[in-house]
């Protein structure tokens, strides 16, 4: 009876978590505006085992929170997916509470930081802003693929952008709204290709974004294998052409080094979370 009884609750606690699961994966506009608060249970109740937090992987000896340390810090490169043994690890750390504080706190320094700032208030000063996983985030595409675990494929992501839902990063909004008060001009530069403007257009203002200066995109391909140069070769020329025409770029946040690399850099740099794919 006693072994019937814990069979019937484990299946319970199993049922439990997978639907718990499902819902953050469907609801993850919910998930990220409502902060921690309403994370379902289940993250929380795994996390001690094999969370971010936990003790089990490292006992396991499976260092995965050393191998995203290594790729925040640039340490790791190049990499084309998460490793596999590591794709809990992740959806936990993405999913769970971990991955927004550690965005919180990267855009509480940039915050303090333009408020620190002796602005001339002249017009020229922008701040230079990536998409995807920093204004927006595609943790409702990159839960349904492995949490970056599986290769990526560019013909399901390009049919997820066209959806336009993508929500927004809360943290860089908050960011993103205090220099459209202090009159720094925020500047949209984007690895998204020109075909897909007026989606991303679209879903930047669907999620509460608005009054930018500018949105620049990779000119358009019709072949993935088209877009090879470096995204550190891109962008720098681009942020380049901005001063070249004038502006001073008083700040630059993205989720990749290669956002953030590459002179003119900006006065400051920001680099966000993102444990799930790499760009160079
Ligand atoms: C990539 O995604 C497309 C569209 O969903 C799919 O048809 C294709 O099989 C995928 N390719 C691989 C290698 O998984
Ligand atoms: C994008 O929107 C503009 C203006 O609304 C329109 O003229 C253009 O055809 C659209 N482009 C695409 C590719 O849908």
């Amino acid at each position: 009876m006693a072994t019937a009884a814990a069979t019937l609750l484990l299946l319970l606690f199993l049922t439990a978590a997978a639907s718990a699961w499902e819902m953050n994966i469907r609801l993850p506009t919910e998930m990220l505006n409502g902060g921690e608060a309403v994370v379902a249970p289940v993250i929380h109740a795994l996390r001690p085992l094999l969370g971010s937090g936990g003790q089990l992987a490292a006992r396991a000896g499976v260092a995965c929170d050393s191998w995203r340390l290594g790729v925040e810090a640039h340490n790791v490169i190049g990499w084309k997916t998460v490793p596999a043994r590591c794709e809990g690890y992740v959806g936990h750390y993405m999913l769970g509470g971990h991955y927004r504080r550690d965005s919180a706190v990267v855009v509480d320094e940039a915050v303090a930081y333009a408020e620190s700032l002796q602005l001339a208030g002249n017009g020229k000063e922008i701040w230079v802003f990536d998409i995807d996983e920093t204004s927006l985030s595609n943790l409702p595409y990159y839960a349904k693929h492995g949490f970056g675990a599986t290769l990526y494929n560019d013909t399901s992501f390009r049919e997820y952008v066209a959806e336009g839902s993508a929500p927004a990063l809360p943290e860089t909004r908050r960011l993103y709204r205090r220099l459209l008060q202090l009159g720094v001009k925020p500047v949209f530069l984007t690895g998204r290709t020109e075909d897909q403007r007026n989606i991303t257009v679209t879903n930047l203002r669907r999620q509460g974004y608005s009054g930018w200066m500018e949105l620049l995109l990779k000119p358009a391909v019709h072949a993935a294998g088209e877009l090879q140069g470096s995204a550190v070769a891109y962008k720098s020329g681009e942020r380049q052409k901005l001063e070249d025409a004038g502006f001073t770029i008083v700040g630059n946040i993205g989720d990749q080094w290669s956002d953030i690399l590459g002179t003119p850099e900006g006065a400051r740099t920001f680099k966000l979370p993102d444990p799930m794919y790499y760009i160079g």
